[in-house]
């Protein structure tokens, strides 16, 4: 089988894309034909940026679950839909056949449905990287509950806020995750960020690590004795719940420039259609290929490329539990070679990372089945690119650079591998049926094609964020405030003459490290936690492996005696309030801040000292006192 809307050709994506500007119903109801709906749309789309209000495929019913499952069953029951590499390569992988995932996700299906799982019910999962993991996801999704799942980097404080935001009643966990040589005590995690909530009704612990843990009678309860009392009953298929297409698939935190983490929220129909859809365009994905992207599912790139893009294809998706320099920074190449990988879809944290060995892991390491790469997260320099390039893809694999955001559902710039061009550095060309614009300052869209400004969408694609889990105003002035009438990305973009986009970062103060966002204000907050700290400012600079470094300018009260004691100290209470990934790469003690007379702290001028631009720091009239400047200047890490 091959898949319809598949674009084969440049002068197909150039009239595609016509079409999908054209007439963006006719274009998207086309593609949502080939899914399996219980009931087809009333309407296409509803839209109004204002409010902001987003309903496609209105009125429609279905299970995303039984297009990722039960519609392979017949023709490709037999054929690999998830294959688990562990994190320690001596120890069996795994290999799920579309039916063997069917029974076992149907049968956590009954699980869930046992410890009083409902449609409707916020499930948070904060887990390793193992098969159990999509497990979970997709039985949420066939029972209708709205997961929410956690990445395993973040701390217990972290949890708890997300906890208590959605008010999820269900947890779902394991023991503890390899992760290279750690062992990461995720139910003692879990046990700390449950101090002094009483709303959870059920924690379901699966064994993984085997250290030792507390379950609590009555709300703690083992996965595999749960399954197994789903198997002594002897039930098996799980009819899936009928969902409406606008009803919430799942919530997932995200860091913006203000406030905690906001609860992104998808929905079941649109996501589905647009993961599907940028899947299978953007890798070119041909039946059999043996698809790997490394992220964690604990971020949006892995919800919508390991499990439901790939899925809903009828693809086979590989999922990795370990990290790629464990036992060796040979581990992705051996992945490849042992699993014939013919998609690799990685971060260009990683690629810099694994280039800094230089070539010795590549040794002896058969790579020739490879056929696309790909990488999304953040900006990749040129030497990373080429690189990859080179040496991953003997030059012969096309490159897919995918932008896009946790809010956006899958890919909305990118060139297609092999069929439109490629261009080192540059995410290229809006998928068909995303109308970016540059705005300028004002917010008066850029007319010429050669341009810089900030990146704004000014049409809804069918994964557009739908609000923030509680919080609907908070959705608008995020994304719908800044400039009435579009969605504002946060990120500004360059234009070329032929109309490729390269994005150029965040205009926002929010910091990409290793492909991961926090907030400066985030870091900030967690900083003045420490005793010790009376204020804090926070910027990024470029680091050469991460992308952009953590420099924080910490003001301390009284006297610190060590200096080295202090920051440890400060680390360790942002990995505490929100993760080890929060971390500053530098902390520099100041007495002052460069604040204007009104108390606002000008952190463009931080972050010129943060990047070693020394030389001017424009305008400082407005300074309430401008030796400030200077000292920092001097004490500069
Ligand atoms: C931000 C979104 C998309 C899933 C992973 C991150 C940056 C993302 C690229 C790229 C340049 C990129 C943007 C964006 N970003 N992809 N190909 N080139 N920048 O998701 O955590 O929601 O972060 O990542 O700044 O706004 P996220």
């Amino acid at each position: 089988m091959s898949y319809p809307y598949q674009i084969k050709s440049l002068e197909q994506y150039y009239e595609q894309y016509e079409k999908s500007v054209q007439d963006p119903e006719g274009f998207w109801s086309e593609i949502a034909s080939h899914f399996v709906w219980r009931k087809k749309w009333d309407k296409v789309l509803e839209w109004n940026f204002e409010e902001p209000r987003v309903e496609w495929f209105k009125g429609a019913k279905l299970n995303i679950t039984e297009n990722c499952l039960d519609r392979h069953l017949a023709d490709k029951g037999e054929q690999p839909a998830l294959m688990w590499e562990p994190n320690d390569p001596e120890n069996h992988h795994r290999v799920f056949t579309y039916n063997r995932l069917y029974e076992h996700v149907c049968k956590f299906c009954h699980v869930l449905a046992n410890n009083g799982v409902k449609k409707g019910d916020r499930v948070l999962i904060y887990m390793p990287m193992i098969p159990r993991l999509a497990i979970a996801v997709l039985a949420c999704a066939r029972i209708g509950a709205i997961h929410s799942v956690v990445f395993g980097g973040f701390s217990a404080q972290s949890i708890s806020d997300r906890l208590r935001d959605a008010r999820a009643e269900f947890i779902i966990t394991s023991d503890g995750a390899f992760r290279g040589q750690k062992d990461i005590p995720l139910k003692s995690i879990i046990d700390d960020a449950l101090i002094g909530v009483d709303f959870v009704k059920k924690v379901i612990v699966a064994t993984r690590t085997r250290i030792p843990v507390s379950m609590l009678k009555g709300r703690d309860v083992w996965w595999e004795d749960e399954f197994e009392k789903v198997e002594t009953l002897g039930l098996s298929d799980f009819p899936a719940v009928e969902m409406d297409a606008e009803d919430p698939l799942f919530i997932l935190y995200t860091s913006g420039s203000t406030g905690k983490p906001k609860g992104v929220v998808h929905t079941c129909g649109g996501y589905m259609v647009y993961t599907n859809y940028t899947f299978i365009n953007t890798f070119q994905y041909q039946p059999g290929d043996v698809h790997f992207c490394t992220a964690d599912i604990g971020w949006i790139t892995g919800h919508s490329y390991i499990v439901y893009g790939p899925l809903s294809a009828g693809a086979t998706s590989l999922m990795f539990e370990g990290i790629p320099t464990w036992p060796d920074a040979g581990r992705f190449w051996s992945i490849v070679q042992k699993y014939n990988v013919n998609i690799l879809y990685t971060a260009p944290t990683a690629i810099r990372s694994l280039m800094s060995y230089g070539k010795d892991p590549l040794e002896g390491k058969n790579l020739s089945s490879l056929r696309i790469l790909g990488t999304v997260g953040e900006p990749i320099n040129e030497e990373a690119w080429n690189w990859y390039y080179e040496n991953i893809g003997n030059k012969k694999c096309p490159i897919v650079d995918t932008w896009w955001q946790t809010e956006t559902a899958g890919i909305l710039i990118t060139n297609l591998a092999g069929v439109t061009p490629a261009k080192a550095g540059w995410a290229t060309l809006p998928m068909p049926g995303l109308q970016p614009v540059l705005v300028d300052e004002k917010g008066n869209e850029i007319e010429e094609t050669e341009a810089s400004g900030n990146l704004c969408i000014k049409f809804p694609w069918p994964g557009i964020l739908r609000t923030t889990y509680g919080d609907h105003e908070r959705c608008r002035t995020a994304y719908f405030s800044a400039y009435p009438g579009y969605y504002f990305t946060g990120d500004g973009a360059l234009r070329d003459a032929n109309g490729n986009y390269k994005i150029t970062g965040r205009v926002d103060d929010v910091l990409n490290v290793s492909g991961h966002r926090i907030g400066t204000a985030e870091v900030e907050n967690a900083i003045n936690m420490h005793a010790g700290v009376v204020e804090s400012a926070v910027v990024g600079y470029p680091h050469d492996v991460k992308g952009q470094g953590i420099y924080a300018y910490v003001i301390l009260s009284g006297k610190h005696l060590d200096e080295e004691h202090t920051r440890n100290d400060i680390n360790m209470t942002v990995s505490r309030i929100i993760g080890p990934i929060a971390k500053p790469d530098k902390i520099q003690f100041v007495t002052n801040l460069p604040k204007t007379r009104s108390g606002k702290i000008m952190r463009r001028i931080l972050r010129k000292i943060a990047e070693n631009e020394l030389g001017s720091f424009g305008d400082t009239s407005t300074l309430l006192d401008p030796g400030v400047v200077e000292e920092i200047v001097q004490g500069k890490l």
